[in-house]
């Protein structure tokens, strides 16, 4: 009896302890148990970065800078590139930072001039990670209020732009016999995302060619890491951050760790990796591990969702399941 009753405490208390780690976990469990950046993996590297003007991308290429790599950096405007490229610090940095502008609406032949400018920039070393961070996001509305021009500006950026720029990129590292893509997708990628639909829709579509596009080349040296981030906190040049801009409430994972645990998961070769505060990531497992549990759950959101949205309320909260007065 005795042996029962200590076996049966300490399996309570082993449950306590994991249902702990996951409500306070930030990232999914195989990204938080890799802990450390491998930093061998990242000094001295060539890696170029979309979007890197503000955001995720701008403190992406400060972390990546401390780490000793060598940063090209892309967006259209080259005079915030500049002022990111002023800020950044290391072994290669802000000296030898490269800036590279580019727009990924502009076609494939200004996207292919531009894979081989980035090519031939460091002399002697091609491109090792590129960092598909850049994306176009509208503000959040019903699915039926779409048009056909916001979803054509939607998937030229984030999906047409971004697999021009692979296509051109991957000839180049398969001569080397290695490259490795990181793609910023997002939990709209994994779960529906009740007033994005067209967002999400073009994260789904990223990660269904990242990961094909890794199952063809992997075993010729091409590796890929999706990441799928749910609200990020990040901030515009005059400090203002994205939960006030937007007046949405809602509790963020900071930019700074969400750069952190990309770069960790990209430097352990990671193929997917989560990054969310609750109840977004406990969404992101139901959806994946328990698919009709959370798609039913999803279905009790989503209109309420779209209204909390239209309020500029909390558009994570637990509170959307139980009625529209709450999400207001
Ligand atoms: N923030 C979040 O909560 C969150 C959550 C999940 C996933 N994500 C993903 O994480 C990534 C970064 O998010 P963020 O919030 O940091 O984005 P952001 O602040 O809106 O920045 C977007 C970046 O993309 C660049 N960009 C936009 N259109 C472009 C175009 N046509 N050609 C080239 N560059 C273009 C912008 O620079 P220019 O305007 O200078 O071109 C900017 O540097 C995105 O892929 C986003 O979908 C973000």
């Amino acid at each position: 009896m005795g042996i029962l009753l200590s076996l049966l405490f300490i399996s309570l208390f082993l449950f306590l302890l994991l249902l702990f780690k996951f409500v306070t976990a930030d990232g999914d469990f195989t990204l938080v148990s890799k802990k450390h950046v491998k930093r061998e993996e990242i000094e001295d590297k060539v890696v170029w970065i979309t979007g890197a003007s503000r955001g995720i991308g701008e403190i992406l290429a400060k972390q990546l800078a401390k780490l000793g790599a060598k940063l090209i950096l892309s967006a259209r405007n080259e005079a915030e590139l500049e002022r990111v490229k002023r800020q950044l610090t290391g072994k290669h940095a802000p000296d030898e930072v490269k800036i590279l502008p580019l727009d990924l609406t502009s076609g494939e032949d200004s996207l292919k001039a531009a894979v081989e400018k980035a090519e031939s920039i460091f002399p002697g070393s091609g491109v090792d990670y590129m960092i598909h961070n850049a994306a176009f996001e509208r503000p959040k509305t019903s699915a039926l209020d779409v048009t056909e021009d916001s979803v054509k500006a939607t998937f030229t950026v984030n999906v047409l732009g971004t697999i021009s720029l692979t296509r051109f990129l991957v000839p180049f590292m398969l001569k080397r016999g290695k490259g490795h893509f990181v793609v910023m997708s997002s939990a709209a990628g994994k779960t529906p995302a009740p007033g994005q639909a067209v967002y999400s829709a073009s994260k789904y579509a990223l990660n269904g060619y990242f990961h094909t596009l890794r199952s063809e080349l992997f075993q010729k040296g091409i590796k890929v890491t999706v990441v799928c981030p749910g609200p990020i906190e990040t901030s515009n040049n005059s400090g203002v951050k994205t939960s006030e801009n937007k007046g949405s409430p809602e509790k963020r994972v900071s930019s700074e760790r969400c750069a952190e645990l990309t770069i960790v998961a990209a430097s352990h070769g990671l193929k997917e990796v989560w990054i969310s505060n609750q109840p977004v990531l406990a969404v992101m497992y139901l959806v994946q591990y328990m698919p009709t549990i959370g798609y039913w759950l999803m279905d009790k959101i989503g209109g309420n969702r779209v209204e909390a949205a239209a309020k500029k309320g909390n558009t994570y909260s637990l509170s959307l399941l139980f009625g529209k007065k709450k999400a207001a």
